[in-house]
């Protein structure tokens, strides 16, 4: 009875966006707005005042690849893919409109690497960006800078893209997939403008700018 009700109150604590938790990448020292859920993390800093960009952070762990939905749903949303092609961590915009390996995504949005906080170890990979134009999108595609729960959705494949060189891989299946609500809001920090001018470089081979 008391374990029920705790649990209630747990779930419903996470549907109102107190998932959101706070984690900092050990070598940039970023603080991210995050949804921590091992294998995948994915979190987000905007300024104080926020724009149309945000950094991000993707984490993902193996050899398979992590997909984050900026919208929520895999279908009609831009989708983000990450994965390792050995040291290098590769990441491709991608949107479809049915379930299958969704096909590269073009529009006004871009990213840009932050080297410093992009790396494959022997556990995960991990990939830092600077996303332009990536939010408030008029066909809802991607989620609101001031939304307070924003609902966002991931995949995690323990296979491997089918080509995992190329950047316009096609992708097997996912092995999980869910939803979840992130407090964008939780992400605004004063230091955004040190972090954001560390994607100092253009790393068009990783960092696939559509
Ligand atoms: C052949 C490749 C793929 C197939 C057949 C596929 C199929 C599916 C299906 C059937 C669902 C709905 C599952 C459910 O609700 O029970 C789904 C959800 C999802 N997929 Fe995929 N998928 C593929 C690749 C990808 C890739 C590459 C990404 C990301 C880059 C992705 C991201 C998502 C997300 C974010 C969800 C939504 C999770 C949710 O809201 O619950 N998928 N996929
Ligand atoms: C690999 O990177 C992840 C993410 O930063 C970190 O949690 C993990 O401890 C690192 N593993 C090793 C062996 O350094
Ligand atoms: C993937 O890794 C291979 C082997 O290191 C390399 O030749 C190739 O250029 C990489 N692909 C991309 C797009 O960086
Ligand atoms: C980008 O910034 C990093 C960290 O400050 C630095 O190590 C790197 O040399 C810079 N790269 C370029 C291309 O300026």
């Amino acid at each position: 009875m008391l374990l029920s009700s705790i649990l209630v109150g747990g779930f419903a604590l996470l549907a109102s966006g107190m998932g959101t938790e706070m984690y900092t990448e050990p070598k940039t020292k970023i603080t991210f707005a995050s949804y921590l859920s091992t294998p995948y993390i994915f979190g987000i800093a905007l300024p104080e005042k926020p724009g149309n960009d945000f950094v991000g952070i993707i984490v993902g762990k193996g050899t398979g690849y992590v997909g984050s939905s900026f919208g929520g749903p895999m279908l009609n949303a831009l989708l983000l893919a990450v994965w390792p092609n050995g040291s290098k961590v590769m990441a491709s915009f991608r949107k479809t409109k049915n379930y299958g390996s969704p096909t590269v995504a073009t529009g006004d949005w871009s990213m840009k690497e932050i080297s410093a906080g992009t790396y494959v170890n022997s556990t995960h990979f991990v990939y830092t960006f600077l996303c332009q134009n990536c939010m408030s999108m008029a066909d809802g595609s991607s989620f609101s800078p001031t939304d307070p729960l924003a609902v966002m959705g991931f995949a995690i494949s323990t296979a491997a893209p089918t080509t995992k060189t190329s950047l316009t891989t096609a992708f097997p299946r996912h092995s999980s997939q869910g939803s979840y609500q992130l407090d964008v809001t939780k992400g605004y920090s004063s230091q955004y403008a040190s972090w954001a001018a560390l994607a100092n470089g253009t790393k068009p081979a990783v960092a696939f700018r559509a």
